[in-house]
């Protein structure tokens, strides 16, 4: 049940020419809807003041605490235009209790999972012309919370704010996406043990763009993760978890506890199982993975997240050594076709996935 009621101001949409020419370039996180959702909590009065109005610039005082000591927390999930005109959220439940998780860790206040949906679905609702009918473009939904209130003391703020907005995401037409550049990274670690790494806070991200840095000078497009005892076994890459195919199956990292769990991740876990693929999550190390692509043990890898979807790994690069992981193959190909069917309501919805 929600708890909070959205009040609606709305604003003269843009013009639908000027929007469908706008939905017709690339580009993904540059492009916003006309509208935004907010609320906001305090001790006194739990979250209060939902409102859905229109996209603006927030006014905060330079003390406000996210500024300063990082309590921030984000999701990112998409919605899809479907054959029978209606438009639909992927899994917005899961990413509302991952919201709350993340909250929980951050000493934030918990948004109830009810309260989260029905945030995401108010901005649907008056910005539903938003979302793009083509194939592969989606709306791409990202809730935020911060720390609001104005103070310097170092400990959990006392007043929050909640927002939802929306950015089209179109990715460049064109065949198949191009195999991305892995930089093993020797020196950064994204997460260790009893850290933030499974949930989504700013700072994961900001803190991980050093490395980034150091892949581009590398001549790779993203780093991927080892972990932070050994440096041996590989964990995400970039914000996105990654898949094995390894003979006739399917490997993940396990969820150790500095992984986020993600929820395409597990979108692909479920379509693997239910195409009789075998899967397994078990821990990969990084020099079995040069060996598995030397052997021929290891076939194909992609990297997966909500952004992306699906992206093919095509090549690794350490400080000493580098090698070949393959271009995309059947099985990437095959799973990706399977989750796009179902996001784009080609398929039976089987899972539940869409609301
Ligand atoms: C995702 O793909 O799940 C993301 O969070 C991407 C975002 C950091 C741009």
């Amino acid at each position: 049940m929600t708890t909070l009621e959205f009040t609606t101001d709305r604003v003269e949409p843009m013009p639908a020419e000027q929007r469908e020419e706008l939905l017709s370039m690339p580009g993904f996180g540059s492009l916003y809807s006309d509208h935004m959702v907010t609320a906001r909590w305090d001790a006194a009065h739990g979250w209060h003041d939902a409102r859905s109005r229109p996209l603006a610039e927030f006014s905060l005082h330079p003390a406000t605490m996210a500024f300063h000591y990082g309590q921030t927390v984000f999701e990112g999930l998409k919605a899809f235009w479907r054959p029978d005109g209606q438009r639909a959220l992927f899994r917005p439940e899961d990413h509302a209790r991952r919201f709350a998780r993340s909250a929980r860790r951050m000493a934030m206040p918990e948004l109830p999972e009810a309260d989260f949906v029905a945030a995401v679905e108010a901005l649907l609702r008056v910005d539903g012309a938003w979302v793009p009918r083509t194939r592969g473009h989606s709306f791409y939904v990202r809730p935020f919370m911060l720390a609001a209130e104005t103070h310097l003391s170092n400990r959990p703020a006392e007043e929050y704010l909640f927002a939802v907005i929306g950015s089209p995401a179109r990715p460049a037409a064109g065949a198949e996406p191009k195999p991305i550049r892995l930089w093993a990274s020797p020196e950064y670690v994204r997460a260790a043990d009893g850290g933030t790494g499974t949930i989504k806070c700013g700072g994961n991200y900001g803190g991980s763009y050093v490395a980034q840095r150091e892949a581009v000078a590398h001549g790779c497009d993203q780093v991927v993760w080892l972990d932070a005892r050994e440096r041996r076994y590989v964990e995400e890459v970039g914000g996105s978890n990654l898949f094995f195919v390894e003979g006739d199956r399917l490997v993940t990292p396990p969820l150790s506890g500095t992984l986020l769990a993600g929820i395409t991740r597990d979108s692909i876990l479920r379509l693997a199982g239910r195409l009789g693929i075998e899967v397994a999550e078990e821990p990969v190390a990084l020099d079995d993975w040069e060996r598995g692509c030397r052997d021929g043990r290891i076939t194909e890898v992609f990297a997966c997240g909500t952004a992306r979807a699906i992206a093919p790994v095509g090549h690794v690069v350490t400080p000493d050594r580098d090698w070949p992981t393959g271009p995309a193959g059947p099985v990437t190909r095959r799973l990706l076709k399977a989750l796009l069917d179902i996001q784009y309501g080609e398929t039976p919805d089987e899972f539940g996935w869409l609301r």
